[in-house]
């Protein structure tokens, strides 16, 4: 996010004094990627941002990853996963449970009406698609209103919390990868501006407004971090001894940020336009993709529906979230409906799908789509909701009895 950003109060020089109203120092922290290589933020603190009083090991919900064996595309309902009251006790970061899963990223899913504890992941970037509901997201670098719709990107170990808003429970579709996201690099200038030809460009984007500065002590931060436990990950609760909320401000180009999904304007053309027109943000081996309401195939002898496609080199994750998808149809995938779609398998319309597209000069349907390119294994969650029949949906039967 090389977007450069100032919020609060900074010293006009930096590295250099800053002084708070009784005359003390506030404590400048640089917080910043690959080394002091790549974008970063200065942050300005009334306490100090490394004291702590205590330190315990956090249990992280199941990160256990089955493979993908025998490989079978898949339908994952995930709306199962959380079918009644379940959110009254469950909030959006410890009750995350892991649907899929490789070495470079894991999407994980809850339905939640908690607050959350405050939370840092100290693994990689996070993007958190809400599907459903509304939530503030407190973060040191200041709040976010954040809704259905909206993707929220959080950097790597910034301390946050999610608060659900609104009357109906927070539904999160979490992206964790290992490494940073970003927008597409082919978007970008040099220097990292969005280009005319991008989908979206800065104004689509919101940061933080303001400062947030809470009071409190001895206050529990949750962080993910590399570890020894299943997916190389381990938890820890980490106690400081003052609120981790008391930056006055910061000003850099690393921060987090939301961006609608209905903020993204969707490429067109004649003939079927390949899914990179459809990508919003990439991670290390990984990209995310997004099919939203859109004019489709406009050549008179168009076939809106994608043709049948082996990404020899990805996983291909699919989240219907709303509208109706066309090339799915018969399948049983519905909302809150994940097709698994793995490499080695040529996957594309289910039978008569093709047929009853043709003439279609719009397609309404809402889907967010992570591309892997290491193979994905199950999670607890996914393993849990999977159809078991998906695979059979393109030949109408599956194995004789
Ligand atoms: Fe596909």
């Amino acid at each position: 996010m090389a977007h450069y950003r100032q919020v609060g109060e900074v010293p006009p020089k930096r590295h250099t004094q800053f002084r708070r109203p009784d005359g003390g120092l506030y404590s400048e922290e640089l917080m910043g990627e690959e080394g002091f290589s790549s974008d970063s933020s200065l942050l300005y603190h009334r306490g100090i941002p490394s004291a702590m009083v205590d330190a315990r090991p956090w249990e992280l919900p199941d990160q256990t990853l089955t493979p993908n064996a025998p490989l079978m595309p898949r339908h994952l309902k995930l709306h199962d996963l959380f079918p009644g009251e379940e959110h009254k006790a469950t909030d959006a970061v410890t009750g995350r449970r892991l649907v899929l899963g490789n070495a470079d990223v894991r999407i994980s899913y809850a339905v939640s009406s908690l607050t959350s504890p405050y939370y840092r992941n100290a693994t990689g970037d996070e993007c958190v698609y809400v599907e459903r509901g509304a939530a503030t997201v407190e973060t040191v670098f200041g709040a976010l209103t954040v809704a259905q719709g909206d993707y929220v990107i959080l950097p790597r170990a910034t301390t946050h919390r999610w608060i659900p808003t609104g009357d109906q429970p927070l539904r999160t579709y979490a992206i964790e990868a290992n490494s940073h996201i970003a927008p597409p690099k082919r978007y970008l200038s040099r220097y990292g501006q969005l280009l005319e030809h991008a989908p979206y460009c800065e104004r689509d984007l919101r940061g933080p407004a303001e400062p947030l500065l809470a009071e409190g002590s001895d206050v529990e931060v949750y962080v993910k971090h590399r570890g020894d436990g299943p997916g190389g990950l381990a938890g820890s609760v980490h106690v400081v001894p003052e609120h981790p909320f008391d930056v006055v401000g910061w000003d850099g180009c690393l921060y987090p940020y939301a961006f609608n999904i209905a903020d993204f304007e969707p490429i067109t053309g004649r003939v079927h336009q390949p899914p990179p027109v459809h990508q919003v943000f990439e991670g290390q081996n990984f990209v995310v993709c997004n099919f939203v309401p859109r004019k489709v195939d406009y050549h008179p002898l168009a076939v809106p529906v994608p043709y049948y496609h082996s990404n020899v080199d990805s996983d291909e994750v699919m989240f219907y979230v709303d509208g109706d998808y066309e090339a799915r149809k018969g399948s049983g995938i519905g909302k809150g409906s994940i097709s698994l779609h793995p490499g080695g398998h040529s996957h594309g319309p289910q039978p008569g799908a093709v047929e009853r597209s043709l003439g279609a000069e719009f397609f309404d349907e809402l889907a967010v789509m992570v591309d892997t390119f290491r193979p994905l294994g199950l999670g607890e969650g996914g393993a849990a909701v999977d159809d078991g029949k998906y695979a059979w949906s393109w030949s109408g039967r599956g194995p004789s009895a």
